[in-house]
């Protein structure tokens, strides 16, 4: 694993405060590991653009990050209290970017801060990558929420690109410069 890895995996544990129904709850971020599994493929089944579909191609990807920690890491946030896992995130380490590969929030802890918290902590994970001077993500021009939370999450559109995954498929990229430590 690589130094500079292993350095981020250390500073994983930030604790983040959200409110549910009114009462405080503690979302920590953390590694993934493979008893996860079946608690993101709850996630997946629920989220909304997702569903059975994603289901292997997500598990095939958190199973090549496990492997191979060079290629990107999938981090879980979870509720400190009751150590229910309430979201997932899968970055891809590339030449000079972290890329977003998929981000989803259990659909009953939607609007609490999750999102931004895995955003957060993959922010970090940048700041002490050797190399990488930006975070990218792509989201389908439909899914305007999903641009509005990247917006509030500091990332700007950089391109719209018409035919990305398939031909009816047109998706809007953002990103965000590290800001170096
Ligand atoms: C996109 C997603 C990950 C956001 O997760 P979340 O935990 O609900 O986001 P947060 O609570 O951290 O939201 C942070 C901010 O983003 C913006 N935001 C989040 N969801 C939003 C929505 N549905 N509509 C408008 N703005 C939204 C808001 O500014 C929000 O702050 P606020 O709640 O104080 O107003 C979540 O909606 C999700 O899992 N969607 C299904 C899967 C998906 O589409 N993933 C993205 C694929 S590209």
């Amino acid at each position: 694993m690589p130094l500079w890895l292993v350095s981020s995996n250390l500073i994983l544990g930030a604790i983040y405060l959200s409110c549910v129904d009114g009462v405080k709850v503690h979302i920590e971020v953390r590694d993934y590991r493979s008893e996860d599994w079946p608690f993101l493929e709850d996630i997946i089944l629920h989220a909304e653009n997702f569903g059975e579909g994603f289901v292997n191609y997500e598990k095939l990807r958190t199973d090549v990050f496990l492997k191979n920690p060079e290629y990107g890491t999938t981090l879980v946030a979870y509720d400190t209290e009751s150590g229910k896992i309430v979201g997932f995130i899968a970055i891809q380490f590339e030449w000079m970017a972290l890329v977003i590969c998929s981000i989803i929030t259990h659909h009953k802890h939607l609007r609490h801060g999750v999102g931004r918290a895995m955003i957060e902590k993959v922010k970090e994970i940048g700041r002490s990558h050797p190399i990488a001077d930006i975070i990218r993500v792509d989201t389908g021009d439909f899914m305007e929420y999903a641009q509005q939370f990247y917006r509030s999450c500091g990332f700007e559109q950089a391109a719209y690109v018409p035919h990305y995954m398939s031909w009816n498929n047109h998706q809007m990229i953002f990103v965000q410069r590290l800001q170096r430590q």
